[in-house]
């Protein structure tokens, strides 16, 4: 038994240590590496703590979402992280992570989503928190996972209503007060464009609001309007809890806090002036909508032409507030789109933010929930993201807080463990990342998404992405390293990885023409 553990375990290092590929090949570890990057693995509340109806939790808009969608799986139980951190713990240590990125759920921590604090939710993230911190595993806290308290949802709409902005900064001040002697990373919102545009525009994510025809299926919302409100209020949020920390924590805690966008690679269909200046619109209202206003206190001036007067507009005092509100951005990185100017639809009256935009989006690729082909392998639209944040932001820090490739849940046991594409997908990515990194941009850590299988947002159980595979019909949810773990380990602690140097080539991929990509 030893010894055939002793020949797969070797045949799996040769296999990982070796030029895989062949051919034109670039090799990289991870000390070429600054020494302060670091790399780890992400989770959210919702979506791995289980105990959904314990010790005083509340439902949150992900519970409400997870039980009204069709698909496979929800938050109940999911992988139990909250009664198995320590064993969650304990393989991050095995695994070599530097850092765990997991959120706080509100409506455990606050079951009213505003007044007293649940004894038992503080007792759930001090024993996590401290846990990790043991094994010198660095805690990177998200506040808003997609998962607000449905008490407040209920009560004024969630971020429709600008009293979450009163009620966020007093979670916000909860938790840096209780963790904030520990925690030093800080991030106010996850995924706040994806969040948006799928919460309040297509309806196809918690809350999910929307109206015909724009999306499908909600009960409430209105397309045309509510995104543009939801997310004014969320930038407010985000930037009042970042001025609590500054002025109340962060010169005695000396923390960083930080804010979190999902990054697709925007790249024109074809190379028509059209398509590309409709390009730098699709970045300006998807990632310039929020970055905006982050750096400068103000929106892009293409959305307040499109959008009109259904943008709010920011009094001084917010724009002072926004300024600068971050130390940190991270980015969730799956996908690239093509961008196909569609300027007809500014002639339309009745327009939602996608409308607004005058563009369609196609021919997605990339390991993403709304991709056409979700199993491709773009690396090279990664460090067009991070080119992009470089040029056009001031290249601000970044962290890598999401980037993995999902697979079928409902193989045979081999093909779950053996994930060689995944290994392949993150040999890629961090390779994309290096080169980013090589070319300046102020990238400093690294995440995977996922460290084990999950509940998912978009696929509930039915895809999966993580380095541990979990049967969920399995009583003990037990953990089973795949091949991605074992690879993702051997490369934290110092082995040397060979890809395929297409996968760094990001030029020659950028350019729909050189890949013989159907223009017309
Ligand atoms: C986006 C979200 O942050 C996360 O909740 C989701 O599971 C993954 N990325 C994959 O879609």
């Amino acid at each position: 038994m030893v010894f055939l553990k002793v020949v797969l375990w070797f045949g799996v290092v040769s296999l990982l240590s070796n030029n895989v590929y062949g051919g034109d090949t670039v090799t990289f570890e991870r000390h070429d590496f600054p020494s302060h990057f670091i790399f780890g693995a992400s989770t959210s509340a919702y979506q791995v703590e289980g105990a959904a109806f314990e010790d005083g939790r509340t439902p949150s808009i992900f519970d409400t979402f997870a039980h009204s969608d069709p698909k496979p799986g929800n938050g109940d139980v999911t992988s139990d992280q909250y009664h198995k951190y320590k064993e969650d713990v304990e393989l991050m240590a095995e695994t070599g992570l530097d850092a765990y990125r997991f959120s706080i759920s509100w409506s455990r921590l606050i079951p009213n989503g505003r007044g007293p604090v649940n004894p038992k939710g503080l007792e759930y993230y001090n024993n996590l928190i401290n846990a990790l911190i043991t094994k010198g595993i660095q805690p990177h806290v998200t506040l808003i996972h997609s998962d607000i308290p449905q008490v407040l949802e209920d009560e004024y709409g969630g971020f429709v209503g600008s009293r979450i902005i009163e009620d966020f900064v007093a979670y916000a001040d909860v938790c840096f007060r209780e963790f904030g002697d520990r925690v030093l990373h800080w991030t106010t919102i996850n995924e706040a464009n994806i969040f948006i545009f799928g919460g309040y525009d297509l309806g196809n994510s918690p809350p999910s609001r929307c109206s015909f025809p724009f999306g499908i299926n909600c009960t409430k919302g209105n397309s045309m309007l509510e995104p543009y409100l939801a997310a004014h209020h969320l930038l407010l949020a985000h930037a009042s809890a970042a001025r609590l920390y500054r002025d109340n924590y962060q010169g005695r805690q000396h923390g960083f806090i930080g804010f979190n966008l999902y990054a697709f690679d925007f790249i024109p269909f074809s190379n028509t002036t059209e398509d590309v200046t409709a390009t730098g619109r699709s970045k300006d209202f998807f990632i310039g909508w929020f970055m905006e206003p982050l750096m400068y206190g103000d929106y892009p001036a293409i959305m307040k032409k499109n959008a009109g007067s259904k943008l709010p507009g920011f009094t001084q005092k917010e724009t002072e507030l926004l300024k600068e509100s971050f130390d940190f951005i991270g980015l969730n990185y799956y996908a690239v789109i093509r961008v196909k100017d569609n300027s007809e639809k500014l002639n339309k009256e009745a327009r939602d933010y996608l409308a607004d935009q005058a563009t369609s989006w196609s021919y997605l690729e990339g390991s993403d929930p709304f991709s056409g082909n979700p199993f491709i392998n773009t690396p090279w639209g990664l460090q067009g993201v991070l080119e992009h944040f470089k040029q056009a932001y001031g290249n601000p820090r970044i962290y890598i807080h999401e980037n993995g490739q999902l697979s079928d849940h409902s193989t045979d046991y081999d093909t779950l463990l053996n994930d060689q594409s995944r290994v392949e997908y993150l040999q890629g990515h961090i390779g994309a990342v290096l080169d980013a990194v090589r070319n300046g941009s102020n990238t400093q850590g690294y995440f995977v998404w996922s460290f084990l299988d999950m509940y998912e947002l978009m696929f509930g159980t039915k895809f999966t992405f993580g380095l541990y595979y979990i049967d969920f019909n399995d009583p003990k949810l037990t953990r089973h390293p795949r091949l991605s773990q074992r690879w993702y380990s051997k490369f934290l602690k110092a082995g040397n990885v060979s890809i395929a140097r297409q996968y760094t080539s990001a030029t020659s991929s950028r350019n729909p023409h050189v890949i013989g990509l159907n223009s017309s």
